[in-house]
C-alpha cells in the first residue's frame, strides 16, 4: 500500500500532479476529451498519476506507460439522471490489480439521497483494497444543492478518511486549511469547471499553500487553450514551488509552441 501511494505522491516533494480524465464515466464524450487517447498521451510526461476508467485505459492508452494509474471504479449513473448519487462499485478489485492500478477511486455523495449507499461502497472498497494493498481515493462529489464550503467539504473529507480512504479528493474553498486540518489523510483538489488559466494557477497555488498535497485536475488542463503548456505550468506550482505569476509566465512562454 505504501509503495503504491509513493508512486502517486512523490516522496521527495510530498506532492502530486494527478491528471483527471475520468469524466466520461457519467458525462460521456466530455468537451475536450472526445478522443481520450489523443488528448491524454501527450500530457503524461508531466503527470505524476493519471485517473481514468478501465475502458479508456484498455482501449486508448499504451500499456507501456510508466505513470501510475488511479482507476475510477465507481459509477452506474449518467448526466441524464437528476440524482447522480446513485452510484455503485463498477470494477472489481481483481481487475484493478490485473490492470496494475496504483490506487482505485470512488465517489461519495454526503448529504445526497444515496449518501449511505455511497459511504458503504467506500467502506467495502477499502476492505477489498486492504486484501491487496490497494489504496482507495475517495472523491467528495458535491450535489447541485450543496454549498462547497469548508464545513461541508470538511465533513465529507473527514468521513471519507474515517471510513478508511487513503487519500481524499475534494474542492478548494474559503478556509480550505480547516478542511485539511480535520482530515488525517492527504488531500488533492479537483480543478472544477474551466476557469481562465491565471485563476486556475492561483487555485492550485492556494491549495498547496493551505495544505493540499496536490491537484487532481482535469478540465482546467484538457480544456485549456494549450493543455500541454497548462499541465507544465500547474506542475511548476505543485512540484517546483513556482508562484502563480511565475507559472503564468511559463504558460505564456510555452503556449502555442510546436510540440
Ligand atoms: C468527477 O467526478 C471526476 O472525478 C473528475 O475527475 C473531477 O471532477 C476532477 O476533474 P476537474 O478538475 O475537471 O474537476
Amino acid at each position: 500500500m505504501k509503495n503504491r501511494l509513493s508512486r502517486i505522491i512523490n516522496p521527495k516533494t510530498g506532492h502530486t500532479v494527478m491528471l483527471a480524465v475520468d469524466h466520461g464515466y457519467f458525462q460521456g464524450p466530455t468537451s475536450g476529451l472526445e478522443r481520450p487517447g489523443e488528448v491524454i498521451t501527450p500530457l503524461l510526461p508531466w503527470a505524476d498519476a493519471v485517473m481514468l476508467t478501465r475502458g479508456v485505459l484498455r482501449n486508448t492508452i499504451d500499456a507501456t506507460i510508466s505513470n501510475p494509474v488511479v482507476l475510477r471504479v465507481s459509477g452506474g449513473t449518467s448526466i441524464l439522471k437528476d440524482d447522480l448519487s446513485n452510484e455503485d462499485i463498477t470494477t472489481s478489485m481483481r481487475d484493478a490489480v490485473r490492470l496494475n492500478a496504483a490506487a482505485v477511486a470512488l465517489s461519495i455523495f454526503v448529504g445526497a439521497p444515496n449518501e449511505k449507499q455511497t459511504l458503504v461502497n467506500l467502506a467495502r472498497l477499502v476492505d477489498e483494497g486492504e486484501e491487496y494493498g490497494m489504496p482507495v481515493l475517495a472523491v467528495t462529489a458535491v450535489g447541485r444543492d450543496m454549498v462547497r464550503d469548508a464545513r461541508y467539504l470538511g465533513l465529507a473529507s473527514r468521513i471519507a478518511a474515517e471510513l478508511g480512504a487513503s487519500m481524499v479528493k475534494t474542492y478548494y474553498c474559503e478556509n480550505f486549511g480547516k478542511v485539511v486540518e480535520g482530515c488525517p489523510v492527504p488531500i488533492v483538489i479537483a480543478g472544477g469547471k474551466k476557469i481562465p488559466e491565471p485563476e486556475a494557477l492561483k487555485l492550485a497555488y492556494n491549495a498547496i499553500q493551505e495544505g493540499a498535497v496536490g491537484v487532481d485536475m482535469g478540465r482546467n488542463i484538457f480544456q485549456s487553450e494549450d493543455p500541454i503548456a497548462m499541465i507544465q505550468a500547474v506542475r511548476s506550482i505543485v512540484q517546483e514551488g513556482y508562484t502563480p505569476d511565475e507559472a503564468l509566465e511559463l504558460f505564456n512562454s510555452l503556449k502555442g509552441k510546436k510540440k
